[in-house]
């Protein structure tokens, strides 16, 4: 019962859309209808700038640090791991906004860095780099969430948090399936590159 409180508190926690609550209150507009469509920190760049998006990436690290955080508080640590997952599914398909979020990378971040501190930040290092060389940040996160994955497996500790990278990993490849196809046609906006209104 606890876990089923945990997954519901995080999938909920999840849900409060900070890149849809900060475009409505800055400039009175839904993020999702500009740019890649996407309500996270990357199309919050594009849209309001970087203060405003470094803004909403700090804020969904956060979720994912206080949802892991409840569900280990109330039911160790398969309650993290259902919790991380939990999160980052509120923040993609969130109820208050039709099921239409964001893609989970910040949430991700916040999820493992309290799951795996250390894998967490090698994780972390593996975007900004892939990001840096490649200005792409839809590559940074899915080779994070990959690298994420290949370190949980080559360090294994135990099947649970095997299969809880995979679904991470999972969920980041599926969320970035539009990405993914702009990147093989050529057409996938680089870091800082504007768009026009959907
Ligand atoms: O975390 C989202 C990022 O990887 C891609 O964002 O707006 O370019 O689809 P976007």
């Amino acid at each position: 019962m606890l876990r089923v409180l945990a997954v519901v508190i995080a999938y909920l926690i999840g849900g409060i859309n900070s890149a849809y609550l900060i475009s409505k209150y800055i400039k009175k507009i839904d993020v999702r209808n500009y740019g890649s469509g996407n309500a996270g920190a990357t199309n919050v760049m594009r849209i309001l700038g970087v203060k405003a998006a470094v803004f909403v990436f700090l804020l969904d690290v956060l979720k994912g640090i206080i949802a892991v955080s409840i569900g280990r508080y109330l039911c160790g640590e398969t309650g993290a791991l259902l919790s991380g997952i939990a999160v980052v599914c509120g923040h993609n398909w969130p109820i208050f906004l039709n099921f239409k979020g964001g893609k989970g990378i910040a949430t991700s971040l916040g999820v493992i860095l309290i799951i795996n501190p250390l894998f967490g930040i090698y994780s972390l290092i593996a975007a900004i780099l892939v990001i840096a060389i490649t200005k792409y940040v839809s590559l940074g996160s899915i080779l994070g969430s990959l690298f994420f994955l290949l370190l949980n497996l080559i360090y294994w500790k135990s099947f649970s948090t095997f299969l809880f990278a995979l679904i991470m990993m999972l969920l980041a490849v599926f969320q970035h399936r539009s990405n993914i196809k702009r990147l093989f046609s050529g057409t996938e906006l680089k870091l800082g590159q504007k768009t026009r209104v959907k």
